[in-house]
């Protein structure tokens, strides 16, 4: 496949609306009407979210229920205007930063920190995402290293199975990453982290639970050689922090991975995803304020006056993270218990019927992210075979797979049944044509095998092709 007939396929799939609907490359001489701008936002509405509220898509909407995405619109409307950096017009948008906060580090058991090191206490912040979250706790500790230990140039320890958000941080802070493999079980191996520790690295990172298999990594044991070692230990719950502690108490097994842990002294916690907010939050939790300082800036001598910003941003949403507070509020344990009942006897139903068919394998042992191999067939046709019957699933490479993370959409009458039977019927297709390749699937075979640089032109490329109108 060429590089040109990748991107047209690309360009057919991500621009279905060229030449159909009107394209808007320059502010209108006059302004349309409301109505008329709403009437566009909401055929749009209309035509793309029956895939996803039928549960079609991997993760991406974590409720998507209609009545409590009109309550977080309604939240958001009431503080549509709020902006967190001036808190002298909007201090209730500083009392629901610091509830979501506190209400998010009580999950985790924050409360228990002063048992560990007299003083303590568990802070942070409400991001735009798991990425900003990620982002800041990493700044964190390179400007502790930095500042403590005098280390220049400081490295962080991760498993290769780590969130892209942390290379990302690598790139963007000049921070290090040594990246250690993973065993069998796709949770990474703590003694091998101890042996990647240098006199550089400034924190160990575990994820509670992995993005691409779902496999939650031993957090006690890495978060104890960090204790030994007096380095900080982040543990990524972007994907798990607001699912992990309900599947627990309903006697799911969950092994420790929260502030419990005495050597855990950060944590990045998703409300945008099991939390239920609108879109553009997260939670970055730290088991101490004098951590949390290295993630804020301050500015003294600007002549545009005393400046105080906690996260990358410097004005913010204040919407949202009234919307997120909302959505803690009203779904209320109870609510999590429920939800968190519902996702996780869905994902076992899921795992069950997977295990039934003939060339397939679930890679490692997961709770509710479900990644799917073949020692024998080409996993990517049987994803893109998914992919015609409507599933939006995540492709994986090293090994070859994909994964579905189950939310409520999928915790629906019928939708599970709906996924085994067309993955049933996709696997038999390919075992019985096992030479055929289309739409992504040669795409992903050969991203696995591309050199790195041709992939990385592709991916911009890819990028150029989202921002042409
Ligand atoms: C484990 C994990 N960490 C971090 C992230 C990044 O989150 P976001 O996409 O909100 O930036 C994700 C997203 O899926 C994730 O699964």
């Amino acid at each position: 496949m060429s590089t040109p007939d990748i991107l047209s396929m690309l360009a057919k799939q991500l621009k279905p609306y060229r030449g159909e609907l009107e394209t808007m490359d320059r502010i209108p001489a006059k302004g349309r009407s409301r109505a008329e701008v709403l009437a566009i936002l909401e055929d749009l509405q209309g035509r793309e979210a029956g895939r996803w509220q039928r549960g079609y898509a991997s993760g991406a909407v974590y409720h998507g229920g209609q009545e409590h995405a009109e309550f977080l619109a309604a939240a958001y409307k009431t503080q549509s205007q709020s902006n967190p950096l001036h808190p002298d017009i909007w201090p209730s948008a500083a009392k629901f930063e610091a509830e979501v906060v506190a209400m998010t580090a009580r999950m985790l058991h924050g409360e228990g920190v002063a048992q560990h090191r007299r003083g303590d206490r568990v802070t942070g912040a409400v991001s735009t995402g798991g990425t900003e979250s990620i982002l800041l706790a990493m700044l964190a500790y390179r400007d502790w290293g930095r500042e403590e230990k005098g280390i220049e140039r400081p490295e962080i320890v991760v498993p290769v199975t780590v969130h892209a958000a942390f290379e990302k941080a690598g790139h963007y802070f000049g921070l290090d990453l040594v990246r250690v493999p993973v065993k069998d079980d796709f949770r990474v191996d703590p003694q091998a982290m101890r042996a990647a520790v240098t006199e550089r690295t400034v924190c160990l990172v575990a994820s509670a639970p992995s993005f691409p298999h779902g496999a939650i990594d031993p957090v006690a044991e890495i978060s104890e050689i960090a204790r030994e070692l007096g380095i900080g230990c982040h543990v990524d719950g972007c994907l798990g922090g607001f699912l992990l502690p309900w599947a627990e108490r309903l006697g799911y097994p969950v092994p420790a991975f929260d502030f419990r842990l005495p050597g855990v002294t950060s944590m990045s916690v998703d409300t945008h995803k099991y939390g239920y907010a609108a879109k553009g939050t997260s939670v970055v939790l730290y088991r101490n304020a004098d951590l949390f300082h290295h993630q804020c800036y301050t500015a003294a001598d600007w002549p545009g006056g005393l400046y105080a910003s906690s996260t990358l941003l410097g004005s913010r949403p204040g919407g949202l993270i009234a919307a997120a507070w909302a959505a803690l509020v009203a779904t209320g344990e109870d609510g999590y218990l429920e939800a968190a009942q519902g996702i996780l006897s869905a994902a076992d139903r899921l795992k069950a019927g997977v295990r039934e068919i003939e060339g397939l394998r679930i890679l490692g042992d997961p709770l509710f992210v479900i990644a799917i191999g073949s020692d024998t067939l080409d996993v990517y046709q049987v994803m893109e075979l998914m992919a015609r019957s409507g599933w939006s699933l995540n492709g994986l490479h090293r090994p070859a797979a994909f994964h579905i993370a189950l939310t409520r959409r999928h915790a629906q009458d019928g939708v599970v049944e709906r996924f085994l039977e067309d993955l049933r019927a996709a696997t038999a297709q390919v075992r019985a044509n096992p030479a055929e390749r289309s739409g992504m699937a040669p795409l992903y075979g050969m991203a696995a095998m591309a050199p790195a640089e041709l992939v990385r032109g592709l991916l911009e490329a890819y990028i150029d092709v989202l921002y042409e109108v």
